[in-house]
């Protein structure tokens, strides 16, 4: 205990003296892409059998749904595949369900935030992608899914009062 105050009040005293960075016209600026413009990559995610790899990247410089069999990103092979090609907003967010190669991500229109639910089946190309809910005004958001359960998911809509909105769309 009385080492943890010691080092917590070490840690503050640091903290009380470190000397602001100052700027300097030697400092070189951060470029703005760097701050606003898109992520090389993220939200990297394998499926439930640890079969494939799905992420959001850019595709034609807006963020898009990725996918790549897991054995081939181990082998640092280029053989990553979009599976949705918007040129609006871009791919909010995705999840894969407990089916085996089945993705459900959002994509709302225009930026209007009413997200649409759609599935996509990456096991075997052409992908096929269907719509889940494409209600106006209405947002969808996945409330749960259960491994025990892997056809079925509970989806949440504010289709009685569109007040009630939720900042995430994915538990
Ligand atoms: C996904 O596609 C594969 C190959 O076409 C098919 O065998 C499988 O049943 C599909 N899965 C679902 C849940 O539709």
């Amino acid at each position: 205990m009385l080492i943890a105050i010691a080092l917590i009040s070490a840690i503050c005293a640091s903290l009380t003296t470190a000397t602001p960075a100052t700027a300097s016209s030697s400092t070189p600026l951060i470029p703005r892409t760097k701050l606003f413009g898109n992520p090389d990559i993220i939200h990297v995610r394998m499926s439930a059998d640890a079969k494939l790899i799905a992420y959001l990247a850019p595709y034609k410089n807006v963020i898009n749904l990725w996918v790549q069999p897991l054995d081939q990103v181990l082998k640092k092979e280029q053989t990553a595949k979009p599976v949705t090609f918007d040129q609006g907003r871009g791919i909010e967010d995705f999840e894969w369900t407990y089916l085996p190669g089945i993705i459900i991500y959002v994509q709302d229109k225009d930026g209007d935030e009413n997200w649409r639910l759609w599935k996509v089946n990456v096991t075997q190309e052409p992908f096929t992608t269907t719509v889940l809910s494409d209600t106006k005004r209405v947002q969808a958001n996945i409330e749960s899914k259960k491994p025990s359960h892997p056809e079925y998911i509970v989806i949440g809509l504010n289709d009685r009062d569109e007040r009630h909105v939720k900042s995430f769309v994915f538990p």
